[in-house]
């Protein structure tokens, strides 16, 4: 049953995650033998020196001898001890990053849609409680088991050697060790996915709380959050309880099961002492023996719920990391190059669910180094177009091309390279001013970025800032102004200095300096370029060389802004409301 369930996981873990640490493990493992035959010719050396000492056989020699290999035995166990526990955890840190590296480098490659269905919370609780599960059982198998396993088997090997009838009393409840652990094996396996699931979940309410605290704080919501939070709590601790119910259950059995088994022994072996038949020495190994290999005994036994939770986590990791994207290279797919900024929609249409058009059937041209706007009503499509020259996400239908080429034909990285995008929600890194302007062109120069800088009308304040290019933004860029953040965007934009740039414009009101001062840049960065510019601005529209109005998925009416204020009805309407003071 048990395996049988989690065999795939069992092999997978085997294959990716322990082999390729071998060596390490192998050492390790070897170490443990070493440490577990320490141990029981420990218990070995317990005869002669009860028999001989107690019992005054001793000769001169044997009374040096067995104290001697005593030290010696000890202090070789005492340094294996010490470099199998050196080497299993930091065998332990390792294999942790790496699957945690292997995880991550999935996430970061899902494709936008599997992000949209997901969220950043959930990936992070992966990453940290599934991993942490999934290493519970890893650690345990790198540093405890073995020694536990090899320990129970010397010893047990120990007391076969000394009386093997003995050792079969002492050993007939041992199978019945399997029984507790069937019993709760159903429950633990549910409660386990539970447990996760509320993990993931809590994470998601903290994260959600913790990212949103100036509205929280704006409209007193902090006990509300809070209460959010706690409920999330509770639900976890309730899962908790169960499953400190269920999965304590084999460990008194066995406990049971180890009296009955001590008492078989004490009875029996006590009966060959009383009748002559054997040593007190050689009854007193035994039963140093016996209690010896019952520790170990005990905690192999209890690692079947630790393996259990481990294989549960793991397979949740694994389905993580096997989830491919699909928005990747075609097979014969070719470099991007030249690009001047032709750019056109075939009949493109495209949804984001099943049966609901978000662009419906759009053409259009676009000829290189002219500046375009899309104007028109909140979910008209106009940011999906930019996702879909991206491919954040693949048309559904139609094509499109840029300098003739399917953009679906050429490799991602060629595409992506040629297009700068500044969004509509600026994003910033928890870096400093420079790392988050030069991450677009990781070897730019320090002056290359200065430039970048004064292009985008973001120079003066950063060097008013108290390290200059050296200061943090903080979190998203919490600690600069909106106009700031959206100016450090362009500057980034700028050093890449990609043939096409897609501006998703804010739609969030500037003040009238800031917003000049945006305006200056946005027109220094378009120099040059093929622009398309989704505009919520009047000056952006009114210079553009055509005007795409957009009403749910479709281009309604297009012209230059004077053509549009003629002949069209849609844009004049959007202008009076929109754009007119
Ligand atoms: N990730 C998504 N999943 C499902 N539907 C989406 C998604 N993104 C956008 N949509 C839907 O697609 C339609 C077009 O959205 P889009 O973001 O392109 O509008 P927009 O013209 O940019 O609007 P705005 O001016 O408000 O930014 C909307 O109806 C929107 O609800
Ligand atoms: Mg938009």
């Amino acid at each position: 049953m048990f395996i049988a369930e989690y065999k795939s996981t069992l092999i997978r873990i085997v294959k990716e995650i322990i082999m390729p640490s071998w060596v390490r493990v192998a050492v390790a493992i070897f170490l443990m033998m070493l440490i577990a035959a320490t141990n029981s010719f420990q218990a070995l050396l317990i005869q002669p020196a009860v028999d001989n000492t107690l019992f005054n056989t001793a000769t001169d020699n044997t009374l040096y001898q067995i104290p001697i290999m005593i030290i010696v035995v000890t202090l070789m166990k005492g340094i294996a001890m010490y470099y199998q526990q050196v080497l299993s955890a930091s065998t332990a840190a390792m294999i942790n990053n790496q699957i945690r590296l292997r995880l991550y480098s999935s996430f970061i490659r899902y494709d936008i849609a599997d992000h949209n269905n997901s969220s950043s919370a959930k990936m992070i609780s992966l990453l940290v409680n599934d991993i942490n599960g999934m290493m519970g059982a890893i650690n345990l198998l790198i540093s405890g088991v073995f020694k536990n396993l090899f320990s129970a088997v010397f010893l047990i090997a120990v007391m076969a050697y000394m009386n093997l009838k003995l050792t079969l009393i002492a050993l007939i409840a041992l199978p019945l060790a399997i029984v507790p652990f069937a019993i709760v094996y159903r429950k633990i396996n549910k409660y386990t996915k539970q447990n996760q699931e509320q993990l993931e979940m809590f994470t998601v309410v903290a994260d959600d709380g913790l990212r949103a605290v100036r509205l929280v704080k704006s409209i007193n919501a902090e006990n509300y959050e809070i209460g959010r939070l706690q409920r999330s709590l509770n639900g976890l601790y309730r899962i908790m309880w169960r499953i400190a119910r269920v999965s304590n259950i084999p460990s008194p059995l066995n406990e049971t099961l180890i009296g009955v088994g001590t008492a078989a022994v004490l009875f029996y072996g006590g009966s060959l002492v009383m009748s002559g038949n054997a040593t007190p020495g050689s009854f007193f190994a035994f039963f140093a023996a016996l209690m010896m290999a019952y520790k170990p005994l005990k905690s192999v036994g209890g690692l079947g719920s630790q393996l259990q939770i481990c294989l549960i986590c793991a397979g949740r990791v694994f389905n993580a990391i096997d989830k491919k994207p699909k928005i990747t290279d075609a097979e014969n797919a070719k470099k991007l190059e030249n690009v001047k900024g032709n750019i056109s929609f075939d009949n493109v249409g495209f949804s984001y669910r099943e049966g609901v058009k978000a662009l419906d059937d759009i053409s259009f041209n676009v000829e290189a180094g002219k500046h375009y706007a899309f104007v028109g009503h909140s979910g008209g499509g106009k940011s999906t177009i930019m996702s879909l020259l991206l491919r954040f996400y693949d048309v559904t239908s139609g094509a499109i091309k840029i300098e003739g080429q399917d953009i679906r034909s050429v490799t991602l990285q060629s595409l992506r390279d040629n297009i700068s995008y500044v969004g509509q929600d600026v994003q910033l890194f928890d870096l400093t001013v420079k790392e988050n302007i030069l991450y677009a062109k990781q070897n730019a120069t320090d002056e290359e970025i200065i430039d970048a800088a004064k292009m985008a009308e973001a120079h003066e304040f950063i060097i008013q800032m108290p390290n200059g290019y050296a200061s943090p933004v903080g979190q998203n860029g919490q600690k600069l102004s909106g106009g700031q953040r959206q100016r450090i965007s362009i500057a980034r934009a700028i050093l890449k200095n990609s043939p096409i740039l897609l501006l998703d414009e804010a739609t969030s009101a500037l003040d009238p300096i800031s917003e000049s001062l945006i305006q200056k840049a946005l027109t220094k960065l378009m120099e040059g370029r093929t622009t398309l510019t989704i505009a919520h601005r009047l000056s952006t529209v009114i210079k553009a060389d055509r005007i795409f109005v957009m009403q749910s998925g479709k281009i309604v009416e297009h012209g230059t802004h004077n053509e549009l204020m003629e002949k069209g009805t849609l844009y004049k309407d959007l202008y009076s409301t929109q754009f007119q003071e």
